[in-house]
C-alpha cells in the first residue's frame, strides 16, 4: 500500500516571518497530536528559508524540499543554487520540471535531465512534474505530451534510481486557476502514467512509484482526489499557504 503524500509548494510566497511562524505553528499542532493523519508531509519554502525551515522541523516526520536546483555542480552561474549547497544544509528533496520553470525559465527536457542527474548524484529525492497545457488537451495530445516528458527525462534513469522519484501530474491549465481536473481526468492520467512505468520498469516499480496530482487542489476537493486508485497525494500551491486550509488537506 502506497503512503499518501502532501507537498506544499510555496513558490515565491511567504517571507522569513511567515515561513517560520507557519512551520512553528504546524509543528506545535503535530506535537500536540491535534490532528489525525497518516501522510508524508513535505514543505517547499523559498531558498533563503530552507535552512531555518529544516532546523525547525529537524527530528520530526515533516520534511523540507527545495523548489529548484541548478544543473551544474558549481561555477560561475550568478544567482544560482547548486545541489551540493543544499545538501550541505541538510536538504535532500527537490521539485523539478514544474510548469512555471518550464514556461518562465525555459527549462526544456534536456536541461531537466541534467538537473535530474545532478540531483541523483547528491542522492536527492525528486518530485518531478509533468503535465499538458490547455491547448494540448484541446488537441487531445495530453497522453503524448506526458509520455514524451517522461521519456526524455525520468525514463533515462535506471530502475534503481527510480526509487528517488515522486511523479506529480500537474495539468498546466489547472495550476493556480481554480480549475481542478475532474477526478476522472486525473485518475485516467495517473493510471496512464503508472502504465508507462509498468512498460518501462516492470510491475514492482510501477506499483511502488508515487504519483501525485497538482493543480488547484484545495481543502474541498483533496479528499475525493486522494481517494482515486492511482492518486497517491497532492502537490499543493495556493491552498498550502494558509495553515488552516493546509491542515484540512492533510487530514482529508
Ligand atoms: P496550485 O499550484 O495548487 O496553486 O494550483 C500547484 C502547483 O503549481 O504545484
Amino acid at each position: 500500500m502506497r503512503k499518501k503524500i502532501v507537498i506544499a509548494n510555496w513558490k515565491m510566497n511567504h517571507d522569513f516571518h511567515e515561513t517560520t511562524n507557519f512551520l512553528r505553528n504546524l509543528l506545535k499542532i503535530f506535537l500536540e497530536k491535534k490532528i489525525n493523519h497518516n501522510k508524508e508531509i513535505i514543505i517547499a519554502p523559498s531558498f533563503p528559508f530552507l535552512h531555518i525551515s529544516n532546523q525547525i522541523l529537524q527530528g520530526t516526520t515533516l520534511k523540507v524540499a527545495a523548489q529548484n536546483i541548478h544543473q551544474m555542480d558549481k561555477g560561475s552561474y550568478t544567482g544560482e543554487v547548486s545541489a551540493s549547497m543544499l545538501k550541505s544544509i541538510g536538504i535532500s528533496k527537490v521539485i523539478l520540471g514544474h510548469s512555471e520553470r518550464r514556461e518562465f525559465f525555459i527549462e526544456k527536457n534536456d536541461i531537466l535531465l541534467k538537473k535530474i542527474r545532478i540531483a541523483l548524484k547528491y542522492e536527492f529525492h525528486i518530485i518531478f512534474c509533468v503535465g499538458e497545457t490547455a491547448f494540448e488537451r484541446n488537441q487531445n495530445q495530453q497522453f503524448n505530451i506526458v509520455k514524451n516528458q517522461l521519456k526524455e527525462t525520468v525514463f533515462h534513469c535506471s530502475s534503481d534510481e527510480i526509487r528517488f522519484f515522486y511523479i506529480a501530474y500537474e495539468p498546466v491549465w489547472a495550476i493556480g486557476t481554480g480549475k481542478v481536473a475532474t477526478y476522472e481526468q486525473a485518475q485516467t492520467m495517473h493510471e496512464f502514467i503508472r502504465s508507462l512505468f509498468l512498460e518501462r520498469y516492470g510491475e514492482s516499480v510501477s506499483n511502488k512509484i508515487s504519483i501525485l496530482y497538482g493543480g488547484s487542489v484545495n481543502n474541498l476537493n483533496a479528499k475525493a482526489l486522494l481517494l482515486q486508485k492511482d492518486i497517491d497525494g497532492g502537490l499543493v500551491g495556493n491552498s498550502s499557504l494558509k495553515l488552516e486550509k493546509f491542515l484540512e488537506i492533510i487530514q482529508s
